[in-house]
């Protein structure tokens, strides 16, 4: 094909016409190598984000993407090995507590993970808050650690699912980032790169999400699930409530602080307790579903073996595991204290301020899309790719959702590095707060919205 045929290829889905394989797969190569320039690039990325694309095309898109790079065959990994991944939001450390717990009972979990942007933390970011930790893993070191641990994190290299690394770029400069197409071929191709057994899927719906809507939050849901399954992989899908950030803290250091808590089983946020359980049992129904000889089990049975494996302590046990095999220096995480007010200096950056209650009443609203951007400008998170984060930076909610206050109470405790960066985040911290003191009707704000097969 020459360079008209991506002109007729912008046009005919500029006219809301179905792209071939062949056009999608060429668009890809060109995206790939480099061949088709920016300016073309975004101008289809703007006419599938405005007009849409059927299943077919979302399934090749998909898949011209998966290959686009170097993929990762796992055969050799015995038993069912399974991935998990949140389409992001504010205060997700679910990963760091999930892996371990399937590890422990037995359920391989390979992840690759990526680097927090905008409002959006990244598991990679918190991980390397572990002194030591290297999420640069070679696929040798993979499969081993995934045989010997049962749990690896590794953050994706350039090689893997390439043209995706040139779509996003463009599509964050584009206005192009919320499209079901852009955002299913962009996650699902990094997922079906690696050859896992299956994936659960925490499709996140709120104000701290991309999809806002529980509607969204359902159909990306879906698709994610449908492309999957025509890749041959088995998927599962929970959408959770990302209205209000997850669990009590936000912050690099900080998440690992609260996920090694929850592991030890001296803090366990409600809401990220049923969540991790949520979607720990998802995964352990996909692993019975695939192993043969294995007996049923109702959905009490698994909720007891995932509760046993963190109250044994052997999740947190594995959780060591893994931060040693991976460089980590496991007497950081000995040092971690048993409560988050035990929290010493070592572990947050050195200025502090009190986000305190305006008025005395409910805590009816914590909006996640305005805490994100206040941890992003405590230097928790990043504004360009470039920006280096303040590992200790970020938020300690002391109250959450449905805790009544009085006023002068302290909700949260921010902390960066610099004065000015307080300044301007507690200002969005006190945005972020809804308090009312005339509450007439219960605040429904559970974490599960509903799950999909
Ligand atoms: N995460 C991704 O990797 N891609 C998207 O498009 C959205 C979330």
């Amino acid at each position: 094909m020459n360079k008209m045929d991506i002109i007729e290829i912008i046009e005919k889905k500029k006219n809301k016409k179905e792209l071939t394989k062949e056009e999608i797969y060429f668009f890809v190569e060109g995206v790939t190598n480099q061949s088709i320039p920016d300016y073309q690039q975004s101008a289809l990325l703007m006419a599938i984000c405005i007009n849409g694309m059927n299943y077919r095309e979302i399934k090749d898109l998909t898949m011209a993407m998966t290959y686009s790079g170097y993929t990762l065959d796992l055969t050799s990994v015995p038993g069912v090995v399974l991935d998990k991944h949140s389409t992001g939001g504010v205060g997700d450390k679910t990963t760091l507590i999930i892996g371990p717990i399937m590890a422990s009972l037995g359920v391989p979990v390979a992840k690759m993970s990526g680097r927090g942007l905008g409002i959006t933390g990244g598991t990679i970011d918190k991980l390397e808050a572990i002194p030591g930790f290297s999420s640069n893993v070679s696929e040798e070191q993979f499969i081993e650690a995934l045989t010997k641990v049962g749990f690896v994190d590794g953050a994706q290299t350039k090689s893997f699912a390439p043209a995706d690394k040139y779509l996003y770029a463009l599509r964050d400069v584009t206005g192009t980032v919320q499209s079901i197409p852009l955002i299913v071929s962009s996650i699902m191709s990094k997922k079906l790169a690696l050859f896992t057994d299956g994936i659960v899927l925490d499709v996140k719906c709120g104000s701290g999400a991309f999809m806002e809507t529980r509607e969204d939050a359902e159909e990306l849901a879906g698709i994610m699930i449908e492309v999957g399954k025509l890749a041959k992989r088995k998927c599962k899908a929970v959408v959770s409530d990302m209205n209000e950030p997850l669990g009590y803290t936000v912050g690099n250091i900080l998440e690992v602080v609260e996920a090694v808590q929850f592991l030890r089983g001296t803090v366990q946020n409600p809401r990220l307790k049923t969540l991790v359980i949520t979607l720990c049992s998802e995964m352990y129904k996909l692993y019975l579903e695939q192993s043969e000889g294995v007996p049923e089990m109702t959905d009490e049975k698994i909720e007891k073996l995932i509760l046993k494996s963190i109250d044994s302590g052997k999740a947190y046990k594995k959780f060591k595991e893994f931060v040693t095999n991976q460089g980590g220096d496991v007497s950081f995480i000995n040092s971690i204290p048993y409560t988050l007010e035990e929290l010493g200096e070592s572990f947050v950056s050195s200025g502090c301020v009190e986000i305190k209650a305006k008025k005395s009443g409910t805590i009816c609203g914590i909006t996640a899309h305005e805490v994100g951007r206040a941890s992003q400008a405590l230097g928790a998170g990043r504004i360009t790719k470039e920006d280096e984060i303040d590992m200790g930076a970020g938020i300690v909610f002391k109250k959450t959702v449905s805790d009544e206050v009085s006023e002068g109470d302290v909700i949260a405790l921010i902390y960066a590095d610099d004065k000015y960066k307080l300044k301007s985040a507690k200002k969005m911290m006190e945005k972020a707060i809804t308090i009312k003191s005339d509450l007439k009707e219960p605040i429904h704000n559970d974490i599960i919205i509903c799950k999909k097969n």
